[in-house]
């Protein structure tokens, strides 16, 4: 169903007493909102945090999950593992699994239809380079990573699905996309969901916007009609910019 989201991804931050740290912050001064609030500290603080969380009104998800049930895979950690710590949620394709780790979108395709197998919720991260959007191919690429990450999923998928568009060009640089940009970008989405399947699945997904979001830009983005909230990722790990952030949802 469609739902408002405020999502925090740690990446490779924090140790386990830091992790404890910031979502003692966090929890402790959580605003009452009507969103999901999410947190993706590193794999191995992943059990403590929901322990930590259990009874709060934040879920912890995981950064990445591999598409194998079980094996050898040295360093890898499956959908099985996640579910058996309580957690049911996991960014799949966060670009920066794109550009240091070769994901696919072959291989994308293959974690997506993994985690769904497992009955957990994935949250597609995609989104335009620098000279995409330069060059005016930006539609195009998002379209593609679209259809060949997701476009094979029978329709009843797409309930279990998030979507969450980050352009590289925005993540980690300070520069964000525009709330003009981020709609813009957001209803082609929609639109190309509808054309592959139909409009009430366009409706009922959650689409974020993440790309340097803080705690001055949030609320301007999060008006938008088709933003249905944010992944955020350095401004997550300070509690009170997360904070504010998720106040603005
Ligand atoms: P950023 O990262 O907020 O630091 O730009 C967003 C993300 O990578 O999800």
């Amino acid at each position: 169903m469609r739902s408002k989201i405020v999502a925090g991804n740690w990446k490779m931050n924090k140790n386990a007493m830091e992790t404890a740290t910031l979502l003692k912050e966090i929890s402790g001064k959580l605003p009452n909102v009507k969103a999901e609030v999410m947190v993706a500290p590193a794999f191995v603080n992943l059990a403590e945090a929901v322990k930590q969380l259990k009874g709060s009104r934040i879920s912890v998800i995981a950064q990445n999950m591999h598409f194998a049930e079980s094996g050898a895979f040295t360093g890898e950690i499956s959908a099985d593992m996640l579910l058996s710590i309580g957690i049911d949620t996991a960014i799949i394709g966060h670009s920066e699994r794109r550009a240091f780790f070769h994901e696919t979108d072959e291989i994308l395709a293959k974690k997506v239809v993994a985690a769904l197998a497992k009955k957990m919720r994935v949250m597609f991260c995609f989104g335009e380079e620098l000279n995409e959007r330069k060059s005016g191919q930006h539609f195009t690429v998002v379209k593609n990573q679209l259809k060949n990450a997701l476009f094979s999923l029978d329709a009843s998928a797409w309930k279990h699905i998030i979507l969450a568009y980050e352009p590289v060009w925005a993540i980690g640089t300070g520069e964000t996309a525009s709330p003009e940009q981020a709609q813009e970008m957001h209803a082609f989405i929609r639109k190309t969901i509808a054309g592959a399947y139909n409009s009430a699945i366009a409706d009922e997904v959650s689409i974020l916007y993440g790309g340097s979001v803080k705690p001055s830009n949030a609320a301007e983005i999060f008006s938008k009609p088709d933003v249905d909230g944010g992944l955020i990722g350095g401004a997550s790990l300070v509690a009170d910019d997360f904070l504010a952030i998720v106040k603005a949802i």
